[in-house]
């Protein structure tokens, strides 16, 4: 089967086999299944939605979508109220959902594409909020002892597009449902980016969560490009992190360099500024390109291969580091 339509870089590769799930028990049947095929050396990916990974090859073994729907209401106390979702639910559906019901706490992450089951795994963040600050706990189905476990926050080990499922438990987990903790009574956060601009020239004067989600839908949709329209994973490669006093070098060279100080004393550098300014934003090989509107963003114009994308992806990461002495960590998956 093509997994063309199930990544949103709309790259060309072939599964094995490929098949969805819609709960636990669909889960375990497949996973005996695939524990009895003959196939020597077979691999698992387990897939959302598809819009944080790069296919680089066939995939040689079984790919299982993760397709557990249904949003509930557990809980509320004075403060909060307490919601699950399924993994399979499509991130920003679920957003809405909650801006309907006037829970607070999701606005800053609307239109972040993908499903709610990967959205503790890099832990996703967008003007000024990470999944962090709105997550209560999630249910994993462990590969190994096949059982269910309950993972809270500090056992996420949740970090700037880290947790511990990239890491010490990669592949090891599938993620079933996620349990948000939101607020009845909003915090607003506006102080990031270009939100309070936008807010302006959209003309509000009473500030509501709903307003912040239109204004973050309309940043995003004037520099990010739709993949419906043009393959991407959003950003390529995390924003680095680099001593204050490497900052400080750089910046005597580089007056109109981007960098936000860390409370830690380390400073984020805009990887989209480091490489625009290595001449690759619009650059475009083949189908491969360096978006136009974000030099962090690579795209697939229509048959870009993914080796193509990842070979075009090393390049830039090597210009960075030959001019500006900056290493890029990848933030999508490669495969
Ligand atoms: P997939 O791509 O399907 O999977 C990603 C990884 O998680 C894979 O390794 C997969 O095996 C694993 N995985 C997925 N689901 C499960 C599960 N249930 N259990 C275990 N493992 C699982 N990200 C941000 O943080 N902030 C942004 O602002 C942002 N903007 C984006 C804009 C665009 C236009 C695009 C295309 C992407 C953007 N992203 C952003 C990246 C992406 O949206 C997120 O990483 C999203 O959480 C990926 O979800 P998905 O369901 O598509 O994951
Ligand atoms: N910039 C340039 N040239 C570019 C792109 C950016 O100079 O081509 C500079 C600009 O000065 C801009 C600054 O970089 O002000 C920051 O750019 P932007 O606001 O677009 O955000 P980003 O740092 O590039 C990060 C996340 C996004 C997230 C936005 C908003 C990472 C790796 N990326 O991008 O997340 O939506 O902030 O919070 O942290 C994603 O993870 O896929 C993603 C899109």
């Amino acid at each position: 089967i093509s997994l063309r339509p199930f990544n949103t870089f709309h790259i060309e590769a072939k599964a094995r086999h490929f098949a969805t799930f819609s709960n636990v028990d669909e889960l375990k049947d497949l996973l005996t299944a695939f524990k009895q095929s003959p196939i020597a050396k077979q691999q698992l990916l387990i897939l959302g939605g598809g819009s944080n990974i790069l296919l680089t090859h066939n995939y040689d073994g079984w790919v299982l979508k993760n397709e557990i729907m249904g949003i509930e209401e557990l809980h509320e106390d004075e403060e909060f109220v307490y919601v699950r979702a399924g993994a399979g639910e499509n991130w920003n559906d679920f957003v809405q959902y909650c801006l309907a019901k006037n829970w607070a706490g999701l606005e800053n992450l609307s239109l972040i594409p993908g499903n709610v089951g990967a959205s503790p795994m890099q832990n996703i963040g967008a003007y000024g909020v990470e999944v962090r600050d709105v997550f209560w706990d999630l249910e994993a189905y462990n590969l190994n002892d096949h059982t269910v476990h309950t993972f809270t926050e500090a056992d996420c080990q949740f970090g700037y597009r880290e947790s511990v499922f990239k890491n010490k438990y990669r592949n090891q987990f599938v993620i079933l449902n996620v349990t948000f903790r939101l607020r009845k009574k909003p915090v607003f956060h506006t102080s990031y980016g270009a939100i309070s601009q936008e807010l302006e020239r959209m003309g509000v004067s009473t500030l509501s969560i709903q307003a912040i989600s239109r204004a973050v839908v309309n940043i995003r949709q004037s520099k990010l490009p739709d993949p419906d329209n043009l393959g991407n994973a959003g950003s390529f490669f995390k924003n680095p992190m680099i001593p204050k006093e490497k900052f400080n070098e750089l910046k005597a060279a580089n007056p109109d360099i981007v960098g936000f100080s860390l409370p830690g004393g380390s400073v984020k550098l805009a990887a989209g500024w480091l490489i625009e300014n290595c001449g690759w934003r619009g650059f475009r090989k083949g189908d491969a390109g360096c978006y136009e509107k974000q030099a962090l963003v690579l795209v697939n114009y229509d048959k870009a291969t993914g080796v193509e994308l990842l070979s075009l992806s090393n390049e830039i990461a090597e210009s960075v580091t030959k001019r500006f002495g900056v290493h890029l960590e990848r933030e999508v998956n490669v495969i």
